[in-house]
């Protein structure tokens, strides 16, 4: 019985390394960044998502659209709503991401993504991937980067997280060898380290960061992390000018409450795992993770998301137009910067500084105690139209 089982096993691990060799092949294959001035017309995605999703998302393109508005004109932007992103047609099709739904998201270049149900054990839905690892991984957006803020105390943090390996790469493909032993497996490539780390140093060097620090638990994890570090400290080299550091994730976390040492941090990049956790307790700081967008980016794709959950009991509860919309609109920020439209990233940003910290002339409450999502947006487009 054992030796069928270790050669079941054995015959699984064998396909899961012959399909990542396949993904370096690819990877190596892979040109540049996409040019987004050479394009005759950038496409946005509008992929809604569940529960409150569609809601908060349709109100970000609004904003979007507002300030897009003389390309959207002249054809140059078209926005394109994607709907079929849901649970419910997930579950029907059994597929993290629907095929059609795939081939549309793949006839964009950018997309503004709501919050999409990750089933988990014990709830009502089959157990489907989730949707958003899915998309990370069909459109390779290896470079999830997640900005914390936190003017007043000197916080200005850039994470840069690996999105399409470590733990995630193969985490729905674990082994039961037997009833006793079950296997997960953690991957990382060459170059797949090599294009995040050196994204996260470009994006220090065109930012005007003094430092660059790598988190890893390579005294353990002595492969795959080890490789993350190596890499770390040769493309490090290439950058004489920025200090590059590296810090065990357990320690790491611990100095994110470290008040006198904190702030000293400025770009952060990290193995997908480890990212995953340390943005979390970063973006709590912030004002939880509900307050925080996130890019999620590839050389032919970019996907921007907020980074809250679907919440489907307001959807339930007929609540949902009383979404709160900041974190969607701050990933169209995030987008709209990507795409080259800075200044209008820039204003957004300050409109959200008003419209939540400053001014507050509208509050959101999640409820009809407070304002709706539509109404909040057109603050902020009012807020916007007064800048100008
Ligand atoms: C995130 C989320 C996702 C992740 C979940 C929803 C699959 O926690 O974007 O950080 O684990 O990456
Ligand atoms: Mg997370």
């Amino acid at each position: 019985m054992n030796k069928q089982n270790i050669e079941a096993a054995k015959e699984k691990f064998g396909k899961l390394l012959e399909e990542q060799l396949a993904r370096v092949e690819a990877m190596k294959a892979q040109g540049d960044f996409i040019d987004y001035t050479k394009l005759d017309k950038i496409i946005i995605g509008v992929c809604g998502g569940d529960g409150i999703g569609p809601a908060i998302t349709g109100q970000a393109q609004r904003v979007l659209e507002y300030l897009l508005k003389k390309e959207v004109d002249s054809g140059k932007v078209e926005f394109r709503v994607i709907d079929g992103l849901t649970i419910e047609r997930r579950a029907a099709e059994m597929a993290a991401i629907p095929p059609a739904v795939l081939n549309e998201l793949k006839e964009c270049h950018v997309i503004l993504k709501g919050p999409t149900t990750t089933p988990r054990k014990g709830d009502e839905w089959p157990n489907v991937e989730s949707a958003n690892v899915a998309m990370r991984k069909e459109l390779d957006l290896f470079a999830n980067v997640r900005p914390v803020r936190i003017p007043e105390q000197g916080i200005d943090w850039t994470f840069f997280r690996e999105n399409t390996e470590g733990a995630y790469a193969v985490g729905s493909k674990g082994v039961h060898v037997d009833e006793n032993l079950g296997v997960d497996f953690t991957v990382v490539t060459t170059q797949g380290c090599e294009r995040i780390i050196r994204a996260a140093f470009e994006f220090a060097k065109s930012n005007g960061k003094k430092r660059v620090t790598a988190v890893t638990k390579a005294n353990i994890i002595k492969t795959t992390d080890g490789k993350f570090l190596d890499t770390f400290k040769e493309i490090g080299k290439e950058y004489p000018d920025i200090i590059a550091d590296d810090w065990y994730i357990d320690i790491m976390t611990a100095k994110l409450v470290d008040e006198k040492r904190r702030r000293d941090f400025e770009v952060l990049v990290l193995p997908n795992l480890y990212g995953d956790i340390l943005t979390d307790e970063a973006a709590e700081f912030q004002g939880g993770v509900g307050t925080a967008g996130s890019a999620n980016l590839g050389k032919r794709y970019s996907m921007f998301e907020a980074i809250h959950g679907s919440a489907p009991r307001m959807v339930t509860e007929g609540r949902d137009i009383y979404a709160d919309p900041c974190s969607v609109i701050r990933a169209g920020a995030m987008l709209l910067a990507h795409i080259g439209h800075n200044e209008e990233a820039d204003k957004l940003y300050k409109a959200l500084d008003i419209c939540t910290i400053t001014e507050k002339k509208l509050v959101i409450t999640g409820r009809d105690t407070g304002a709706t999502s539509a109404a909040f947006a057109d603050y902020i487009m009012e807020t916007i139209e007064n800048m100008n």
